[in-house]
């Protein structure tokens, strides 16, 4: 088996594209494990309607002819696949290291299942800084200040018109660091996810695949 990062992410793209079937409603994450995604879906040729969760997924899927439609009114999908930028044993997630947490997270609470994709350089002991934020433009400077230790991204802001940025505070516990993010005025959201809200974590292990539930 191909065991470098490339085919762990490849491995556990396609893995979670078995779980998809016909007629679901399939919320699609973004970043490069996610890319490996996209085909592997096409390949099957189901009859899914797919929500996307970036411009950047939803130009490729539409690429490779997936049905990619609006959020518009739904308010539940059957599953949503996405990748994650550290996963801990305990399944606490940090998400948003290509700054579509927001609507990742927004995508994940929607859905009955939410599939986490990720190489094995994913796994951490612990959450580490830096947790990537959203946060308003309205009184910026005011929000970084009750905030901390955080860097601005030198990135175009969000499809949603947040300014992106990462945190650097120190994470004794996440649940802790996720309520101080949460309850700061001005942050939209935060790159912590919980445990609760995956439902599967399938995690590359250099030959082959865990996928936990
Ligand atoms: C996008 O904002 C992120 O949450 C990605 O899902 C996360 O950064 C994982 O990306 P990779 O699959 O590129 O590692």
């Amino acid at each position: 088996p191909d065991d470098s990062q490339e085919g762990e992410k490849r491995r556990v793209a396609e893995a979670a594209a078995l779980l998809v079937e016909d007629g679901m409603l399939v919320g699609l994450g973004t970043g490069s494990t996610v890319a490996y995604l996209l085909p592997a879906l096409a390949r099957r040729q189901l009859d899914i309607r797919c929500v996307s969760t970036s411009p950047q997924t939803e130009a490729a899927a539409a690429a490779l002819g997936l049905a990619v439609g609006p959020f518009g009114s739904i308010v539940r999908f059957d599953i949503a696949i996405d990748g994650a930028d550290q996963v801990t044993p305990d399944g606490w997630l940090v998400k948003g290291g290509g700054a579509a947490h927001t609507r990742e997270k927004i995508v994940a609470a929607t859905s009955d299942r939410f599939v986490v994709i990720a190489d094995s350089s994913k796994a951490v002991d612990v959450l580490r800084a830096p947790i990537p934020v959203e946060l308003l433009a309205f009184g910026l400077d005011s929000t970084l200040r009750r905030l901390g230790s955080t860097r601005l991204r030198d990135v175009p802001p969000s499809p949603d018109g947040g300014v992106i940025a990462d945190f650097f505070g120190a994470i004794d516990d996440p649940a802790v660091t996720a309520r101080f993010l949460r309850d700061t005025a001005g942050l939209v959201e935060h790159g912590i996810f919980p445990p609760e809200l995956s439902t599967d974590i399938i995690l590359a292990t250099g030959s082959g695949v865990v996928h936990r539930t």
